[in-house]
């Protein structure tokens, strides 16, 4: 059953985001298939890797059910994915980039398996950048939200990161969770893309 967060508040999300992906999709960080029922008929092919070996599990049974054989579940962390350069359309990563060891190792191979102009679909929670006093709160509780919530960070800026790393176009969109989970800190979701041209020509200006 879904909880009322994920009713009310992540699912209406995630099909906005998903609903229109198509090609071959890798989803990093499924954990129990929270994003299974939101992808349409135009996927072609969708991968979908989750480290932990006990959420992985509930993954696959799920992703049998509702995607057949449209679908394949691998046991790859984000920071290393077993995939040929540019051989994906897009890459989903859904309230992953906030647990991730290495947000920098992520997104390098994010680019490196995207094909020119794929996309980035994503929604994470990240560090209330206007409300310094939430900040500041967030940073004292981070330590120990780590221990209990999955290396959970608080205060991540995923927005500004997507940026340095090399994404454009970036389409974003802010919300807020409802009361009482409000206190974790806005969600972006949305989309970028990935042009190794737009590097190119940054490294060469
Ligand atoms: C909060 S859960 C989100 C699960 C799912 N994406 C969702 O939207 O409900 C965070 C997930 O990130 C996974 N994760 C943590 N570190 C990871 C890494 N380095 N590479 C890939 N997945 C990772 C966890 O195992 C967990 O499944």
């Amino acid at each position: 059953m879904m909880s009322s967060l994920e009713l009310r508040f992540l699912g209406p999300i995630r099909d906005k985001l998903l609903r229109g992906t198509s090609g071959r999709v890798l989803e990093i960080g499924g954990g129990t298939g929270a994003n299974l029922r939101y992808y349409g008929d135009r996927v072609g092919e969708l991968i979908l890797c989750e480290p932990d070996g006990s959420m992985r599990k509930i993954l696959a049974a799920r992703a049998e059910t509702v995607l057949g054989g449209r679908c394949r579940i691998e046991p790859w962390s984000a920071e290393a994915i077993d995939l040929p350069d540019a051989s994906c359309d897009a890459i989903v990563s859904t309230l992953v980039l906030c647990s991730v060891g290495d947000p920098a190792a992520v997104f390098a191979e994010i680019r490196r398996v995207l094909v020119p102009g794929g996309k980035l679909l994503y929604m994470e929670h990240v560090c209330p950048w206007t409300h310094p006093r939430h900040r500041r709160a967030l940073r004292v509780i981070e330590p120990f939200w780590k221990l209990v919530a999955g290396n959970c960070h608080l205060t991540r800026a995923t927005g500004q990161a997507m940026e340095v790393a090399g994404f454009t176009n970036v389409r974003r969109e802010v919300a807020h969770f409802p009361r009482p989970a409000n206190w974790v800190g806005p969600v972006i979701w949305g989309e970028a893309e990935w042009h190794p041209d737009h590097i190119a020509s940054k490294a060469e200006a």
